[in-house]
């Protein structure tokens, strides 16, 4: 009897010990570029494409959510949120923004809904979600802003609209610049110029994107616009829900996806990468001293193996790191086309060396590099 007693106990407690090990998480204190990144759940986080807001000592970080297999990239539930209080932990938050059931509206089941980036604006106090629309079952062709508002950080948001921005505007230019670099639309001096020509009635193409707050609560929009040959930097309102018209061309013809603005020291800093599908390519960065430009293209930060093409990845936001004041970490995404749910988060701290941007590998790092 007793042997049998302490048989049961013994495997009791032998399945507890089993089942606490299924249960607990692994709690992350490195960042491990490219391998698989689990949320609190044990499941590899899924926001893809992603931007992240602060707010009252947390860290949102709102991406894609992706599917497995190929019809993985397109928008099957909407953007999936997450919270971390130390950047290297993450809690699921759930679906931020739900596509809608219903087949005719903008954010439709199986609509494209790419790069999705929060903002917050403290004038209004609402949560500002910009994204990257196509819609349902029209490819690449609608290229469209999209935007939605929520009162918390974690949502739900609502949708709001979507558009092709600026349309019938001219871009802003700089005092002094030369007649040559402005389009114009009675003779349009190449492709892209053709394009924007094209567009001008009904709004300006917008893929890839980013948005930026600067030190002053202005927002910018920016993005791929000419089919993809010419990023668009324009003003959002003070509401941050619409354009204002104010906007520059950046990089003429030139292909740049995949836009990621920020700011140290007053010069504001942009990276980006070449326009080729879901593979990699050379990333790219381009300094201003003003937002409006002009913009100058300085080549590709990253450098040693794998630099000629962004160690596998694309880039897509640069988050200002906690620690020393002007820290900011590279994130990338490395797409698994096939099985998008699959794609791997690239994060990487960015060095500056005589104001030049460098990104390196590393296969594990953690934020006492600002130190
Ligand atoms: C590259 C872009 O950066 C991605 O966001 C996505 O639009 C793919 N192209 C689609 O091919």
């Amino acid at each position: 009897m007793y042997n049998r007693l302490s048989l049961i106990f013994s495997l009791i407690f032998i399945g507890c010990l089993a089942g606490s090990r299924v249960v607990a998480q692994e709690t992350y204190q490195d960042f491990t570029p490219g391998k698989i990144w689990k949320d609190n759940n044990g499941i590899h986080i899924n926001a893809h494409g992603g931007g992240i807001v602060y707010s009252k000592g947390l860290y949102y970080w709102f991406g894609e959510h992706k599917i497995e297999g190929e019809k993985g990239n397109t928008a099957q539930l909407g953007v999936h949120c997450y919270s971390s209080k130390d950047l290297y932990n993450w809690k699921d938050e759930g679906i931020a923004l739900s596509v809608s059931e219903d087949l005719k509206s903008d954010i439709a089941k199986g609509c494209i809904l790419e790069r999705p980036k929060v903002v917050y604006n403290k004038k209004t106090k609402k949560f500002v979600m910009w994204f990257h629309l196509e819609l349902l079952g029209k490819g690449y062709a609608a290229a469209r802003a999209g935007v939605a508002i929520a009162d918390k950080a974690t949502g739900p948001y609502t949708f709001i609209k979507s558009y092709r921005p600026n349309a019938g505007i001219m871009p802003f230019y700089a005092v002094g610049t030369p007649d040559a670099e402005k389009v114009n639309c009675e003779k349009p001096a190449n492709k892209s110029d053709g394009f924007f020509c094209r567009d001008l009635p009904g709004g300006q193409m917008a893929r890839d994107m980013t948005v930026f707050v600067d030190d002053d609560g202005k927002a910018y929009h920016i993005f791929s616009s000419e089919e993809n040959f010419t990023l668009h930097l324009a003003e959002l309102t003070p509401d941050y829900l619409s354009h204002t018209g104010k906007f520059i061309r950046i990089y003429v013809g030139q292909q740049t996806e995949a836009p990621a603005l920020f700011k140290k020291d007053g010069i504001y800093y942009m990276i980006g990468s070449g326009c080729t599908g879901w593979a990699p390519n050379p990333a790219r960065w381009f300094k201003a001293k003003s937002i409006f430009g002009p913009w100058e293209f300085m080549g590709n930060p990253c450098v040693g193996p794998g630099s000629d093409k962004t160690f596998g990845g694309q880039s897509t936001y640069v988050l200002p790191a906690p620690g020393k004041k002007g820290s900011f970490i590279f994130m990338a995404d490395k797409w698994v086309p096939k099985n998008a749910i699959d794609g791997r988060y690239l994060w990487l701290p960015i060095q500056f060396e005589d104001d030049k941007l460098k990104i390196e590998w590393s296969d594990k790092w953690n934020l006492s590099f600002f130190k």
